[in-house]
Order: C-alpha cells, then sequence, then structure tokens
C-alpha cells in the first residue's frame, strides 16, 4: 500500500516543533495505548534525544486497549532512562489531574514562578492531544490543526503559576513502514482518503483472527474466527445484510463495520503490537 500524506504543511510544521523543543523541560508524548510504538513519531524522540529533554509519555486511550499489554509497555518505557510513562484516558480528569506532578518529578529544578515548568504536548494526528489540552485546562482550547498558518506561535497555556503548557501540530513522518502504516489507518490517525478501507479492515482482521479470535466470535457469532480475513468481512457482510448492486457481500461495508467496531471498542480492549515484537 503506497499512500501520499506527507503533505508541505508537515514539513514546516516538524520546523516548528524542533524550534519549540528547545524551550521545553519536558516532552509529553500523547501515545495511542494501542500501538504505542507505531504512533510514536521517531521525528520526534530523536529531536528529544538530541536536545536531551526527559519525556512523560502517556498512553491514551488506555480504556481502548489491552489492559495486559498496555503493562508490559509501561514496563517497557519506564525501564529508560529519562522517562516516565503512565497509562491515560484523556476525558477522565481524575487521571489527568496526575499529569503535573509526574511532570514535575522529571525536572525537579523548574516549576517555581521564576522558573515555570516548561511542557510540550506532542503527538500524532487523532491521538488525543486536543481533548488532553482541554481537561488539563479545564476550558475549551481551540484545536491546533496541521495548518502553518495556525501553528506559527505554538500556542502557550499557563497551568497553576509554575507550569506552563506548549501546544504543537500533529505531525506524520515520511518513509514510514508498511506496518506502521496500516496500524495508523487502522487507529485513524491517517485518514481515510489516504488508504484503501478494505485493505485495512482485511490487516485488522488478519491481526485479530491471530490475536484475540475470542472477541471476534463474541461479536460475529461462533466459527468466524476460523476462517480467513476475507472469509471474515464475508461473514460480516452476510450478518448484517449488507450486499453489493447486484448480489454479493459489500466487502467495503463489511470493513467499515470491522474498522468502527474496533475504534470505538465495541468489539473489546484490543492493542495492536507488544514489546516483543520489537525483537
Ligand atoms: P488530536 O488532538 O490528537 O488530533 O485528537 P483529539 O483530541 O481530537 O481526539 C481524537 C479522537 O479520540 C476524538 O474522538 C476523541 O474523543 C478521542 N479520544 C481522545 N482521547 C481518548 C481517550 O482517552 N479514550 C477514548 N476512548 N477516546 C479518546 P472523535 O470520535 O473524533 O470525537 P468525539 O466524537 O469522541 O468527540
Amino acid at each position: 500500500m503506497t499512500i501520499e500524506w506527507f503533505p508541505g504543511h508537515m514539513a514546516t510544521a516538524r520546523k516548528e516543533v524542533a524550534e519549540a523543543m528547545r524551550k521545553t523541560d519536558v516532552v509529553v508524548e500523547v501515545l495511542d495505548a494501542r500501538v504505542p510504538h507505531s504512533s510514536q513519531s521517531p521525528l520526534i524522540e530523536r529531536l528529544r534525544r538530541e536536545n536531551q529533554r526527559q519525556a512523560l509519555k502517556l498512553l491514551n486511550k488506555a480504556d481502548l486497549a489491552d489492559p495486559e499489554r498496555t503493562r508490559e509497555w509501561l514496563d517497557h518505557y519506564n525501564a529508560q532512562p529519562g522517562v516516565k510513562a503512565m497509562p491515560m484516558v484523556s476525558k477522565d480528569r481524575a487521571e489527568v489531574s496526575r499529569i503535573p506532578r509526574v511532570a514535575q518529578s522529571l525536572a525537579p529544578a523548574r516549576s517555581t514562578p521564576a522558573k515555570p515548568l516548561r511542557l510540550m504536548i506532542v503527538g500524532i494526528p487523532n491521538v488525543g492531544k486536543s481533548t488532553l489540552m482541554n481537561t488539563l485546562l479545564r476550558r475549551a482550547i481551540a484545536k491546533v490543526g496541521d495548518e502553518p498558518a495556525i501553528t506559527k506561535i505554538p500556542a502557550q497555556h499557563p497551568l497553576g503559576k509554575a507550569m506552563w503548557l506548549m501546544d504543537t501540530p500533529g505531525i506524520l513522518w515520511p518513509g514510514m513502514d508498511a506496518d506502521t502504516t496500516l496500524k495508523l489507518a487502522i487507529t485513524h490517525s491517517i485518514g481515510k482518503n489516504a488508504y484503501d478501507p478494505e485493505t485495512v479492515a482485511l490487516a485488522l482482521g488478519r491481526y485479530l483472527l491471530a490475536a484475540y479470535p475470542e472477541l471476534l466470535a463474541r461479536r460475529f457469532g461462533t466459527g468466524v474466527e476460523r476462517g480467513d480475513e476475507h472469509e471474515l468481512l464475508i461473514a460480516i457482510a452476510e450478518l448484517r445484510k449488507l450486499v453489493v448492486k447486484g448480489g454479493g457481500p459489500d466487502l467495503a461495508k463489511a470493513g467499515f463495520v470491522l474498522l468502527s467496531d474496533f475504534r470505538s471498542g465495541t468489539l473489546g480492549c484490543i492493542s495492536l503490537e507488544r514489546p516483543a515484537d520489537l525483537g
């Protein structure tokens, strides 16, 4: 699957993020708990290490992820120097309210009115940055779009007297491998105009058949877990009476059902990768 999704404005946004990083103490990385590794921008990680900034990695959408795998990812990241990781549900005020204290522990010399702790929120599109900012600041802020015109001056928001947050646009990176592309299409961080939904749904089906067959059987009926991903989409089309003009199962619509059931959590708590996959 080849997609063209790295538009010029992403390159502009990348420069802005690099500049903002230099004025930051702690980089708050919003990752998708279902795909923590794939949703981590290698560009941001490289910049962060080059600038020797501490990282608070938030495994967001933890309510949709497999809790056992989330624990594995937390152990994986918490073993890295200068990194703290915590699970997150960014609509949940109680969860979000833990962030400032953990961020402070990463940069103990800051957090005074004279030397405020400077946090920078980063993350790929649709991972939950705006939701997190709104919960953290307890007010609705304008969404930082991917348009460079909107993001030229990164938005800075005070959080109490001794801390402020900088919002950044969601950026992807060029040269993404096929597996990562598919996972980010499944989780909706790559827009639907950039890929073929049926191909993405088939990839999801293949993964779920291998890793979570029981959840498929529970949702779509016992027996679906015994076939392959094509047969799975056919079974979903038959179950939901999705038929193309002239007859036959509508696999595109069946694929959409599978994708939206995954994205909404209707299928269950599912993660698409684990640290052991990194090799
Ligand atoms: P972004 O700024 O990084 O692009 O992401 P944004 O906050 O806009 O969130 C993208 C979608 O993810 C939104 O759903 C949002 O509600 C959802 N979301 C964010 N954090 C969480 C979380 O911790 N758990 C779950 N389950 N969902 C989360 P949407 O469908 O686009 O909008 P909405 O209908 O939910 O408002």
